[in-house]
């Protein structure tokens, strides 16, 4: 069983993107991303802090605008506006969940598709689906360099993905079936998920349960990607694998944490290194 060690890949992707980030800002063009915190969920607050830690680290800046749970759909709208014409800025990240009086779509499809390094605009995702060049969103972008860099061929192979997420699962199962594989997605009203699971190739699942994925789930040989993020009473984090009981199985499999939670992180940092160096071809096209 091989650990697929994203805290690792990703800290050497950091190297690369911090020189290129460097070499940019000589240039005049210094990478830049708003994020937009609306409200005070802790996991969100947890996830931002880490997006600015590490943009803080390659030499990207970021901007963190940090609004009221009652901002109005209006003023929200209103903001990423600025945002959008606001020439020396790179992208615009606004964190989910959004509270339940806005309306997510409308502020996703508000953000600039060029400045959209999140990939939730309709607009990558429709590139995504189309397999036209595009913003990719974070984590299944990190899961596939993950997979990449470890050689784990996908053309051909059985890959199941349990959870349905517009954040996760469905962006993998698009970039999933580019890449060649016959994709099956899982979800809360599938009939029978061991079915499935047990003749998989690949697993990934991004659900938040713990102990989901059991050994009794999967074949011997199996490759397993474990998005999900649970905080158990002791503090402790686990991923949705039984993971004592099913990496004895796996051919690689990732830890939680140290897996994707890293990749995701480094992914977003890709993607707004790609919107400042689109960027700097704008300038250098109209000089
Ligand atoms: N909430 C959970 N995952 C994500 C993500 O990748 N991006 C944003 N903006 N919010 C999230």
């Amino acid at each position: 069983m091989v650990l697929m060690d994203g805290k690792k890949l990703a800290n050497t992707i950091q190297e690369d993107i911090a020189k290129e980030v460097l070499e940019l800002s000589q240039r005049g063009v210094t990478p830049s991303l708003a994020v937009i915190l609306v409200g005070n969920d802790p996991a969100s607050q947890t996830y931002v802090n880490m997006k600015a830690k590490a943009c803080k680290k390659v030499g990207i800046t970021s901007i963190l605008y940090e609004m009221p749970a009652n901002i109005a759909q209006k003023d929200l709208l209103g903001m990423i506006e600025n945002l959008n014409n606001n020439n020396n800025l790179d992208g615009i990240l606004i964190q989910l969940p959004l509270p339940a009086h806005i309306n997510t779509d409308e502020i996703l499809e508000s953000v600039l598709p060029h400045k959209d390094v999140d990939g939730f605009h309709t607009q990558n995702s429709g590139k995504l689906h189309s397999g036209i060049s595009g913003f990719v969103p974070a984590t299944p972008l990190g899961i596939m360099s993950l997979l990449r860099h470890y050689n784990i061929d996908i053309k051909g192979k059985d890959v199941v993905i349990i959870g349905a997420s517009n954040i996760v699962g469905k962006p993998l199962s698009a970039l999933m079936l580019n890449a060649g594989a016959t994709v099956s997605i899982c979800h809360i009203h599938t009939k029978d998920i061991d079915s499935y699971t047990k003749r998989a190739d690949i697993i990934c699942v991004a659900v938040g349960k713990k102990n989901l994925l059991t050994k009794n789930m999967v074949k011997e040989g199996v490759t397993i990607v474990d998005i999900g993020i649970n905080r158990l009473d002791n503090g402790k984090i686990v991923g949705d694998v039984d993971f004592e009981n099913v990496s004895p199985l796996c051919a690689f499999i990732t830890p939680v944490p140290g897996g994707v939670g890293p990749m995701t992180i480094v992914s977003l940092l890709q993607n707004t290194l790609k919107s400042a160096k689109a960027r700097a071809s704008r300038i250098s096209l109209s000089l």
